[in-house]
């Protein structure tokens, strides 16, 4: 099959690894990265350049395009590629809304009984300062639309709130994007990611994770693109996998379908576990989450390609995918100073001999070749991940191909998957 894969961070990175396993399999990517040129011929269109995208997969005759990041998914690339007769794995534009605008997605759960948390929805700063006053306790303000993972305030009290609401509705912080803002109850709990494979009407789950947002050991300090992840989450048990697909996954697609924009690709549920109210919607991603791809790509026992076919032409294949019953780790390196502003061009050593360790995959997040050097050119860097028989050993495994990554002011986090140790051994997937 020949596949076009849009993208060139981490989690195309471990796509590419997975796919290119694939026999028979003739794969480009485009922009991709210095990792991804392993597994793919590289092309240089911008994963944002729609009519780009289009051209090179009519030029190659691709069968099908796999797009990673969202951007191009709310933009519209699917409808764009299939106005052509071309194929793709993801959402067309009206689906991709459950990530493209938080408010759609919190009022489209609010229609079909799927549980999260109350909210309301405002363009007004008026009204949203209202709500807030109203409010009984702490409050979540997120911008509806795109803001690359920055759009989210996690408040403590009010005047947080108020503050929130004014950067994005009178400031306009965010742009356009932040020109209508979701006020949510703030929901107490323990985090959970779920995916899902559809092909508008069935659906077929893919292993949990746990992504690590916060920056720092411990949780602390400020949110990020994912520090690092681990498959299985030993939070989602056999019930809370059973109860997602039931009261999640399956309205969704069916509501979805009902309402006349059917899903299909993969379905990302952020999940809050609360000891009260059971599992419930932080958020909707119309697509793989980064970094929990990364670990969930590891652990996806066959060829990824017919998964992914079946979903863009609407016929998933039956059953379920085998799932490898080891653990997989993934231990982000962040350049200094992300979240905030980092420098680029740094040097980055010992790729090779981290990536010759026994079950290990060094996964390229933001690298670029300059000359034959590969040097940091993102915030997030590497996704060192590994495989190991229980938690203890694939920790252990990744820490240890972590130790021969170097570039200048590199950190990471020392504690991923460490709460999942205090946990007992979930079901494999
Ligand atoms: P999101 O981009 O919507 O996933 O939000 C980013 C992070 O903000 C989530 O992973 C949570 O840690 C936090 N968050 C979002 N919504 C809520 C909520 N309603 N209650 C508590 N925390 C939330
Ligand atoms: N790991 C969270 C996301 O992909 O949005």
């Amino acid at each position: 099959m020949r596949v076009l894969l849009v993208g060139g961070g981490g989690r195309e990175h471990a796509l590419a690894w997975k796919l290119r396993q694939s026999p028979g399999l003739k794969l480009w990517a485009a922009p991709g990265n210095p990792g991804i040129a392993d597994a793919a011929t590289l092309e240089a269109v911008k994963a944002d350049d729609i009519g780009g995208l289009c051209d090179l997969a009519t030029r190659h005759d691709v069968e099908l395009t796999v797009v990673g990041p969202e951007a191009p998914l709310c933009a519209g690339i699917v409808d764009a590629l299939a106005a052509r007769g071309l194929g793709a794995f993801g959402p067309t534009r009206e689906a991709a809304a459950l990530e493209g605008s938080k408010a759609f997605a919190k009022e489209f759960m609010a229609r079909h009984g799927i549980p999260t948390g109350s909210f309301g929805a405002f363009d007004s700063a008026a009204a949203a300062d209202r709500f807030v006053d109203a409010s009984a306790g702490p409050l979540v303000v997120k911008a509806d639309g795109l803001c690359a993972g920055k759009g989210v305030v996690v408040c403590d009290d009010r005047a947080e709130a108020h503050a929130a609401v004014r950067r994005m509705l009178v400031e306009r912080e965010f742009g356009a994007a932040g020109a209508r803002v979701v006020l949510e109850e703030r929901l107490r709990g323990r985090e959970a990611s779920l995916m899902a494979l559809s092909d508008g009407e069935r659906v077929v789950l893919l292993a949990s994770a746990e992504d690590h947002k916060a920056v720092h050991d411990g949780d602390r300090g400020p949110n990020t693109g994912g520090m690092g992840a681990y498959s299985p989450s030993p939070l989602c048990t056999p019930q809370v996998i059973r109860f997602v697909l039931d009261a999640v996954m399956v309205p969704t697609v069916r509501g979805m379908a009902r309402e006349g924009r059917p899903f299909r690709g993969v379905l990302y549920a952020g999940l809050m576990l609360t000891a009260d109210r059971g599992p419930m919607v932080l958020e909707f991603n119309c697509r793989f989450g980064d970094p929990e791809t990364q670990v969930v790509m590891l652990r996806f026992g066959e060829d990824l390609v017919p998964w992914l076919s079946g979903a863009a032409a609407g016929r998933l294949p039956a059953g379920d995918p085998r799932w490898d019953p080891r653990v997989a780790v993934s231990v982000v390196l962040a350049a200094p100073g992300y979240p905030g502003s980092y420098p680029q061009g740094a040097p980055i050593t010992g790729v090779e001999e981290a990536a010759a360790l026994p079950d290990v995959a060094v996964f390229h997040a933001g690298t670029r070749r300059r000359g034959t050097e590969l040097v940091t050119a993102g915030g997030r860097v590497l996704d060192v991940c590994a495989l190991g028989a229980d938690l203890g050993a694939a920790r252990a495994r990744a820490y240890e191909a972590v130790a021969r990554l170097r570039f200048e002011g590199m950190h990471f986090r020392r504690d991923i998957a460490a709460r999942g140790q205090s946990l007992a051994r979930p079901s494999p997937s």
